[in-house]
């Protein structure tokens, strides 16, 4: 991340999207084309995307926003976000700047290391068939290894090989586990190639029959971690004081603690902003969405991800931790236009770089969403920004748009129908 970056843009929500984007060049200077993708909306072609995927015909687009106020590591990051749902990203710059008051985010990842699984069934003993594997350790990361001679050089390659014996509903199997470190990429290929390498000569070892060869989302050998501290006084707003924010946002995590029905609303929020980045970076967001949900169940009951709990001083203390499986290399990081001019705003060396930030954007999302549930509640500011999208829906354009969106905030009511009446009018 370049240090020069200053994320603290005051007042950018109520510019015109090309002053924002004229703000954005001035610190991270980009070329003629970067400055199309994003200011006239030039990203994908529907040739790159018929490369993509199979019977394309057409494209979808979503906004791409900038999450302000960040400051990770000690360091500004200007936080591209895509997300359809109104209030994300207000909602994290908001919160990224409440934990800025105590110095920002601390964040942290262990090396990326994804986990393969290869089924082995139809064994005689597998007790004595995990032995055999484990005799045979050595071999069996070396054979991984001679996969990808480029990704070892880089440093990465295999860490381990487990192996443990399941009870199923059609008898024991030997599942066997290779810990696989894939660096800078997400790592899916990487480790499923390796998987499929390794599983004829598992199934010669065992005496058994390989099945299954894939790596498992539950990425929990790759997990990344933020920390904020807010300070008491920088929470209070309008009427509530700091110390009743704080409280309410502690119990806030007590109720999400006890309660699966909430945890997982809870959890949904903290996703909005970690999904919206991931989105951006042309990540696979259905493998951070079935990892994160996995691990908070990981106890055998389902729970919240994050923490939240006041410090001797009565500063807010809020944690997170969850599997990141993300990649700066690979899949549609380096395809997609826009990914790739979002991983340039972010200013990111490294996978585990991306990681910070997105476990941090996570953190600053839940306290965003649980400060705004346990003071004047969410749909005050989450429908003054719907009602903009209701007055589209409705028909209205250009300057109508933001006309009917106020009138229905004035009238409090803001709906459809009452969004066609005043656009008739
Ligand atoms: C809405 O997209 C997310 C929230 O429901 C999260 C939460 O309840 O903590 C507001």
């Amino acid at each position: 991340m370049s240090a020069n970056v200053n994320s603290r843009l005051t007042g950018f929500y109520k510019l015109p999207l090309e002053t924002r984007l004229d703000l954005i060049q001035q610190q991270i200077p980009l070329s003629d084309e970067e400055v199309r993708v994003l200011g006239e909306g030039m990203s994908l072609s529907l040739e790159q995307a018929d490369h993509m995927t199979e019977n394309t015909v057409g494209l979808y687009a979503l906004p791409l926003g900038i999450a302000t106020n960040f400051k990770i590591n000690g360091r500004d990051v200007l936080v591209p976000m895509v997300i359809e749902e109104p209030s994300v990203i207000a909602g994290a710059s908001l919160a990224a700047k409440l934990a800025r008051a105590g110095g920002g985010f601390e964040a942290e990842t262990d090396d990326p290391v994804m986990i393969g699984q290869i089924q082995l069934v139809g064994l005689s003993d597998a007790a004595a068939a995990r032995d055999q594997v484990l005799a045979h350790k050595d071999k069996l990361m070396q054979l991984a290894n001679d996969v990808d001679p480029v990704l070892v050089r880089l440093g990465g390659g295999a860490r381990d090989i487990r192996a443990r014996v399941l009870e199923t509903p059609k008898g024991p199997m030997l599942i066997v586990h290779l810990h696989f470190d894939v660096r800078d990429a997400m790592g899916a290929n990487a480790v499923n190639t390796a998987c499929e390498r390794l599983a004829p000569v598992l199934a010669t070892i065992t005496d058994g029959q390989a099945y299954l060869r894939i790596l498992t989302n539950l990425a929990d050998q790759r997990l990344a971690r933020a920390r904020a501290v807010i300070p008491e006084e920088a929470l209070a707003f309008g009427d509530f004081s700091g110390e009743q924010v704080a409280e309410g946002i502690e119990l806030a995590w007590a109720f999400a603690a006890a309660d699966p029905y909430r945890a997982t609303t809870h959890n949904k929020g903290i996703m909005n902003g970690i999904d919206a980045v991931a989105l951006a970076t042309g990540n696979d967001w259905r493998a951070i969405e079935a990892g994160a949900h996995a691990y908070a169940a990981r106890e055998g009951r389902y729970t919240t991800l994050s923490t939240w709990h006041r410090d001797g001083q009565g500063n807010l203390v809020g944690t997170l931790e969850l599997p990141m499986a993300l990649g700066i290399i690979g899949g549609a990081t380096r395809v997609h236009p826009t990914a790739r001019v979002a991983l340039k705003l972010l200013n990111v060396s490294s996978a585990r770089e991306l990681s910070e930030v997105v476990v941090s954007v996570g953190l600053a999302q839940n306290l965003a969403a649980i400060r705004a549930l346990v003071t004047e509640g969410i749909q005050r500011g989450h429908m003054s920004l719907h009602a903009r999208q209701v007055a589209m829906a409705a028909g209205a354009q250009g300057q109508d748009i933001d006309r009917i969106a106020h009138a229905m905030i004035d009238k409090d009511t803001i709906r459809i129908d009452c969004a066609e009446s005043l656009l008739s009018k």
